[in-house]
């Protein structure tokens, strides 16, 4: 613990000293457990082992220079779980339930925020699984809800520096009518062979076009795109891709600063017009993109050309940092300081 360099930290695990669990037996969701154990067990048949009936949620809380901590737009959170669940058939988590859990786990883990000046921040995993045995295709009876939390720094290792990313045409990420707007599992392992692919050709996420026409941005692997053009925010409009409340939040402060914003279709060609481009989302928050490639066109698409973030994402981010750090007035309500 003495040994975390907080300001060197990257978006890893490390242990810390609690993890919140709930149950769900016979209809019912049991009350929050504390528990040390970083095992789960379940049954060999479990639903979330062979059906991937599980769905996730990313969040943060950070330590402000008044040494409070607040977490940023947990009631977001709740819902989106909770409609991830209805997506895969889960037994949905009560939201204040789910508020208790996140802030139980940050209150008991506090010693592991990180410090203000770091930059870093406390990642927040809450998780819910189907854990019954069930061989046919079919919704678990039983669930478990857990969250665990760990400190991070920045999602892309440059950090809010400008990011290559790629479009690869031969992969799809989900469907239009499939998972793509739920957090669950299967969505991220259906992005790894090709991210995987992108990181060795020095890409730092793949940016996914719509699966059916191959004509739109749908998203930029973990996080969704914007680009800026016009004083206009333009962020793609699509049923095949997260509802991220970073970039719900980014439209709202876009708005604030006097920009448009639109959220509609954004065709593949539209790119060479941006000014600025983006990706957000809870671990990436602003991640700048220098250039997108689109591999099997042969085209290139730039928009840092002097290698730093544009304007106006900076001062998106600014923004966006000072009221998730408490450095401004949270006008929107968008905190909860964990007393
Ligand atoms: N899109 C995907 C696929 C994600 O995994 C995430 C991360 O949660 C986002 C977008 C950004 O969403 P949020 O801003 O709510 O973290
Ligand atoms: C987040 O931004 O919180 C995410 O969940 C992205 C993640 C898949 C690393």
């Amino acid at each position: 613990m003495n040994t975390i360099n907080w300001s060197e930290l990257s978006f890893g695990y490390i242990k810390t000293d609690f993890n919140v669990r709930c149950y769900y037996r016979n209809g019912e969701w049991s009350k929050p457990q504390v528990e040390t154990s970083e095992e789960v067990t379940m049954h060999m048949a479990a639903t979330a082992l062979h059906y991937g009936q599980e769905a996730f949620e990313g969040m943060k809380a950070f330590r402000g220079k008044d040494e409070k901590i607040r977490i940023f737009r947990m009631r977001q959170n709740a819902l989106r779980l909770q409609s991830s669940c209805r997506g895969i058939m889960m037994a949905e988590l009560p939201v204040e339930l789910f508020e208790e859990c996140i802030t139980t786990a940050v209150k008991e883990n506090e010693r592991f925020v990180p410090p203000y000046e770091s930059g870093a921040a406390l990642y927040i995993r809450p998780l819910l699984f189907g854990t019954s045995a069930q061989v046919g295709v079919g919704p678990a009876k039983e669930y478990t809800f857990l969250v665990f939390v760990t400190p991070v720094g920045p999602y892309f290792k440059e950090g809010f520096k400008p990011t290559p990313m790629a479009i690869m045409r031969e992969y799809d990420r989900a469907a239009p009518l499939g998972t793509g707007t739920y957090k669950v599992g299967g969505n991220y392992a259906a992005s790894m062979q090709s991210g995987v692919k992108a990181a060795k050709m020095g890409y730092s996420a793949v940016v996914y076009l719509d699966a059916k026409e191959k004509k739109y941005i749908d998203e930029c692997g973990p996080a969704n795109f914007f680009g800026i053009k016009d004083n206009t925010y333009i962020t793609p409009k699509s049923t095949s891709i997260l509802p991220s409340i970073t970039n719900k939040s980014l439209m709202q402060l876009a708005e604030d600063i006097g920009m448009k914003v639109e959220r509609r279709p954004v065709p593949v060609e539209e790119l060479a017009t941006f000014e600025e481009a983006g990706a957000c989302g809870t671990a990436a928050v602003i991640s700048p993109i220098l250039r997108i490639d689109d591999l099997s066109e042969d085209k290139t698409y730039e928009f840092c050309k002097e290698g730093q973030p544009g304007p106006i994402s900076k001062k998106l981010y600014d923004k966006l940092r000072a009221i998730q750090y408490g450095d401004v007035e949270d006008v929107h309500g968008w905190v909860t300081i964990v007393e």
